[in-house]
């Protein structure tokens, strides 16, 4: 039987099967095609689309924009200073607002909950642009890209290094249950993901020959891995106050040559960005200033050498957006 997630919400990964997963895969991949040939594909024309961003965004935003545009869309853009969404208004009156309006909505936002709320009040397909505890759009394109590196990607190692609790992290052990790859988790006990999500993810891979593993030693983290991972130390929404324990915490587990030489010798670089890798941020030289550490998570070598494929999985962004979009609006 055919895969149909029309009608669906794109809100974790959680909520798909591993074939209605590799269904989404499949149509990004056709989507890229598209767009690099120059085939138009405006299927959705007639549609519009809201995007709700409660965090700043640079790939997210853009993606679902130009996605939207490809698609023959009307996009609308809401930052947290344009709505009355929390202040004036609340937010099942605002999910009730927009989906007589829309014919789909993106959220990008702090609580897990409010995109759930949105869907269950809204009454149209809404995706989860990122919240504190996943990140399911951005994992797409990072399996499209890994696909695209090595082909089949059953039982190939990724390792995800530094802050393995955030969303990022959170999204890749579940993407990775539910695709039968081996996930390691790589960082301090401290920033370990939560064992409820651990243990849901552990019964996911029985059915899918998934490995999922939790390690603080990099040698371990990093043998035999097809893809090295990380992530900001210090995910938006979280304490600033908190950079100074986390660089104490995760500095062991940045990746830089000396890792990447631990990994299988065709390993690449992943990172969702943004990252910091330089001072030429705002962040990043403040981050010098204070603690004299010119690159965190990722060194520049490594970032900008001939592993990393990180542009390509940034760029991967929107035609996996564009294919969560028409799956469920078609
Ligand atoms: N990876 C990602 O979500 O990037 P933005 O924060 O720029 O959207
Ligand atoms: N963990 C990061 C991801 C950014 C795309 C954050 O939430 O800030």
């Amino acid at each position: 039987m055919g895969v149909n997630i029309r009608g669906r919400s794109f809100l974790k990964l959680l909520d798909f099967t591993t074939d209605e997963i590799k269904y989404l895969l499949a149509l990004s991949a056709d989507f890229k095609a598209m767009k690099r040939s120059g085939v138009p594909h405006r299927y959705l024309e007639g549609k519009n689309i809201v995007l709700l961003f409660e965090k700043t965004s640079t790939r997210t935003r853009c993606a679902f924009e130009t996605a939207g545009y490809d698609l023959g869309m009307g996009v609308t853009f809401l930052d947290q200073n344009s709505s009355q969404m929390g202040k004036k208004e609340s937010l099942r009156d605002t999910a009730n607002v927009l989906g007589r309006m829309y014919d789909g909505i993106e959220y990008r936002g702090y609580e897990q909950k409010v995109v759930e709320d949105l869907a269950k009040y809204s009454g149209v397909p809404v995706w989860n642009g990122l919240t504190d505890d996943f990140h399911p759009t951005q994992m797409l394109a990072d399996i499209l890209t890994v696909q695209e590196e090595f082909g089949q990607i059953r039982g190939r190692k990724l390792t995800f290094f530094g802050d393995a609790r955030n969303n990022v992290a959170n999204s890749l052990m579940v993407v990775c249950a539910k695709l039968g790859m081996h996930y390691c988790a790589c960082g301090p006990k401290e920033q370990m993901p939560k064992p409820e999500l651990v243990e849901e993810c552990r019964r996911i891979a029985q059915e899918t020959g998934a490995v999922i593993e939790l390690t603080d030693d990099v040698r371990k983290g990093a043998g035999n891995a097809s893809v090295l991972y990380t992530d900001i130390w210090v995910s938006m929404g979280e304490d600033p106050s908190l950079w100074e324990e986390r660089i104490r915490l995760l500095k062991p587990y940045q990746i830089n040559a000396e890792v990447m030489a631990m990994a299988a010798p065709d390993a690449v670089f992943l990172h969702c960005l943004p990252s910091f890798h330089d001072r030429n941020t705002t962040v990043g030289e403040d981050i010098y200033q204070r603690f004299g550490l010119a690159c965190m998570e990722v060194t520049d070598d490594v970032f900008y050498g001939p592993r990393s494929r990180v542009f390509d999985e940034a760029e991967n962004r929107q035609h996996t957006i564009k294919a969560v979009m028409y799956a469920t609006l078609k």
